[in-house]
């Protein structure tokens, strides 16, 4: 395997055909989810030439805890239909890779269990506000218990996205012994409880998570500069430019053509981070040569643990890493701050 892509043909052999699809699909059309990729395509990369550079480095610092190379794992939902393993998998490649991994609320292996499986990974726990706020509270008490070190809180999902892909296959449950772990009711019965996604969440109940907790919260799935400013004024320490990979509302625009305009809004108050179509290096330094401080990718990383486990997802971040290094050093650069926007031009 020489790239990211490689991998999802050997992560389709390896897959059942339902999961598969629940990981490859997205919503309507799949035109954001397309959007994503190609937008990318279209940007050109300008480098400069005798700068004497020197010697490189890539990583980064978000929110305090530095990454070896600007790409965090974002959060995706049910690894263990990719691996036995699952989540405690990705962890220790995240580790491994030296990264950050965002833990999906929706993950198939408790946030304990996640974190325990790759003590030295830096985990930040991704959460959908549950309307039953002491449920919602209980949960965010496990992620800080466990040492996640950020609130990942995703907005753009007051209902679930339909996919068409999972329709025709019927995939609307997990598989017997698999589960939800981090929506078991610990306080309570014990069961498990579905995840709901309620068109009742708004700035309040991001107010209120800020009250009851002193974990750093990044916004995920802002896509216009007034929300990204909003997101700001409610507290959050970072955002992420996001259309959830296409599967959500289809027909949002490609994620790299709205980081400008909330990159110009942010002006550096807090890191903007984006997700949604990396595959390439080079898709890794226009984003940040437009303002991101750093970019997440979910598909390649669970195509990786489908083809090899973590040592699939593993190759993945370090192919990434050294695509990044590889093109850093050919655009004149020693390291991620000597990016600049005039070195992305739409062609
Ligand atoms: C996701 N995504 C997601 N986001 C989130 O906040 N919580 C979640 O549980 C999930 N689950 C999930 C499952 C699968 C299979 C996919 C593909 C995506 C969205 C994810 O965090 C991210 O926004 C996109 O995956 C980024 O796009 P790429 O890199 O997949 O193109
Ligand atoms: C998804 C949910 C779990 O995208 O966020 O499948």
């Amino acid at each position: 395997m020489f790239s990211l892509r490689e991998f999802e043909a050997l992560a389709r052999e390896r897959l059942d055909p339902a999961h598969y699809d629940y990981f490859a699909g997205g919503a309507g059309d799949e035109v954001t989810l397309r959007a994503n990729e190609a937008a990318f395509g279209r940007l050109a990369l300008l480098p400069r030439v005798l700068r004497g550079a020197g010697k490189l480095r890539s990583d980064v610092t978000v929110l305090g805890h530095r990454a070896a190379t600007p790409v965090l794992v974002a959060p995706t939902a049910f690894h263990r239909l990719a691996d036995p393993e699952g989540e405690r998998a990705t962890a220790r490649a995240a580790a491994a890779a030296e990264t950050i991994m965002i833990v999906s609320m929706a993950s198939t292996v408790a946030v304990e269990e996640v974190a325990a499986a790759a003590p030295e990974a830096a985990l930040w726990f991704q959460l959908y506000i549950q309307p039953d706020l002491a449920f919602t509270e209980a949960i965010v008490r496990r992620a800080e218990a466990a040492g996640c070190r950020a609130l990942v809180v995703t907005a753009d999902s007051p209902v679930h996205g339909v996919r068409e892909r999972e329709l025709r296959h019927g995939f609307d449950d997990l598989p017997d012994g698999m589960c939800c772990e981090n929506l078991r009711d610990v306080n309570g019965d014990g069961g498990v409880r579905p995840i709901v996604m309620s068109p009742s969440i708004s700035w309040d109940h991001l107010d209120w998570l800020r009250r009851i907790t002193a974990l750093p919260i990044v916004l995920k799935g802002i896509l216009r500069p007034e929300d990204a400013r909003a997101a700001i004024s409610h507290g959050a320490a970072a955002v992420i430019v996001s259309n959830h990979g296409g599967r959500q509302l289809d027909t949002v625009p490609a994620t790299i053509e709205l980081l400008p305009e909330i990159v110009a809004e942010v002006r550096g108050a807090v890191p903007v981070l984006l997700d949604g179509g990396v595959r390439r290096g080079t898709d890794v330094l226009k984003a940040l040569a437009l303002g991101a401080s750093a970019v997440a990718i979910g598909r390649p990383v669970v195509w990786g643990l489908a083809a090899d486990g973590e040592r699939g997802a593993r190759r993945v971040l370090e192919l990434l890493r050294a695509e990044v290094e590889q093109a850093l050093t050919l655009c004149g650069c020693a390291s991620v701050d000597d990016l600049e926007p005039g070195m992305v031009r739409r062609s």
